[in-house]
């Protein structure tokens, strides 16, 4: 770590030689294996979602893809496979997940990459209870195989609501460890109770109708004594979601919901986020359609596996876990991407490039 980042992104095929990182790799590899051994006996099927698809709203900026044969249109890369794995509920897989790669271009932190893997995963029949217990159960089992030296600081993990997390410690995403001098403690922890809608801009000024977006996820089911509100469309910032976030050492490290599985209430989402008509049918006309032909109650959740992996390593930063990352500023050093393409290649895809001063 005593070499310059840009230096050891560059030559990584060096810098993955040393023990610190073989040892983060190899342990990388056995937390996927744990969880997918520990999935597949409790009959979830492992199922890839596409990598080439459509925007789908997370609250970051999609990556996209040219479209060669139509000409102005684009793929675009998952920010998570979130609308997919609702489809297989429809389509009788009961318990799914994915070792998903997901892509969401937004600015790069210690605790985020351009490109990152999340346990997804989505169940039929299920309430809050049974993705929350499934989920503890599932990272106990995973501390106590792969990292037996950690210790989990309180079981079953503490639960507070958004409210009083933001009260009491100031973020929704509080550090409940007890000793913080202690590196091999884990303090997991639920969020819940989030609000479902946020004022869009902060220039929802007075008189003027406010503009509401989602907090967390715009599939989201809200809590069953606020679904009233939502149909009426009323009372809208104080609707709480189903939403669960699971935190560890102050870190997201995962979240979920109980989903809309009605098409009413998930069209009422997108009404109250001002999508007309035409734009909600548009964008989500196949899941309106899908949950219309009958699905099961479902909900699920998505630990993100890099920042599971960081924190279970001891690491300070998500970095040290991925083989191969980008810097902050999204580039890979050592294949030297992103990079130009051929006038050829842009001009079969119909592309001119508008150099700005
Ligand atoms: P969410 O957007 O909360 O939920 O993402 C779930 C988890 O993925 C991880 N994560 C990231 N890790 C590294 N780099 C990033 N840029 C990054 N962004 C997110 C975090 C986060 O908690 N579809 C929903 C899940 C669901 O509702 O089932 C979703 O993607 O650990």
């Amino acid at each position: 770590m005593e070499i310059g980042e840009e230096t050891r992104l560059k030559y990584r095929y060096l810098d993955l030689l040393r023990p610190r990182l073989q040892k983060n790799i190899r342990l990388r590899h056995e937390v996927v294996q744990f969880i997918r051994q520990w999935l597949a006996a409790k009959d979830f099927i492992e199922i890839e979602t596409p990598i080439l698809t459509k925007s789908t709203p997370e609250g970051a900026r999609d990556y996209v893809v040219p479209s060669r044969r139509e000409t102005g249109k684009f793929y675009a890369l998952p920010q998570s496979p979130q609308q997919y794995k609702q489809l297989l509920m429809v389509a009788g897989f009961e318990r799914y997940f994915q070792i998903a790669r997901c892509f969401r271009d937004e600015d790069t932190r210690g605790d985020r990459q351009p490109e990152f893997t999340q346990l997804d995963l989505e169940m039929s029949f299920v309430d809050r209870e049974d993705v929350m217990a499934l989920t503890e159960k599932l990272l106990i089992d995973l501390v106590k195989k792969i990292t037996p030296y950690k210790k989990i600081q309180e079981i079953p993990f503490p639960r507070i609501s958004y409210q009083e997390a933001m009260e009491k410690y100031g973020t929704d995403r509080p550090d409940f460890r007890k000793d913080k001098n202690n590196l091999d403690l884990l303090a997991f922890g639920w969020v819940i109770d989030f609000p479902f809608f946020e004022p869009s801009s902060a220039k929802a000024t007075e008189g003027k109708k406010t503009e509401w977006t989602f907090t967390h996820n715009p599939f989201s089911a809200p809590k069953p004594e606020h679904l009233d509100w939502l149909m009426k469309k009323e009372n809208i910032g104080e609707i709480l979601t189903t939403q669960y976030d699971i935190v560890l050492n102050g870190f997201e490290v995962g979240g979920g919901s109980i989903r809309n599985h009605k098409p009413e209430p998930l069209k009422k989402v997108f009404e109250i986020m001002g999508l007309g008509e035409e734009k909600i049918i548009k964008n989500f006309g196949h899941m309106l359609s899908a949950l219309a032909y009958g699905a099961p109650p479902h909900g699920g959740i998505a630990p993100g596996i890099d920042r599971l992996v960081m924190i279970l390593a001891g690491e300070p930063n998500i970095r040290e876990v991925f083989a191969f990352p980008k810097t902050g500023d999204g580039r890979d050093l050592m294949m030297g991407s992103p990079s130009e393409i051929t006038q050829e290649q842009l001009k079969e895809l119909g592309l001119k490039i508008n150099k700005s001063e």
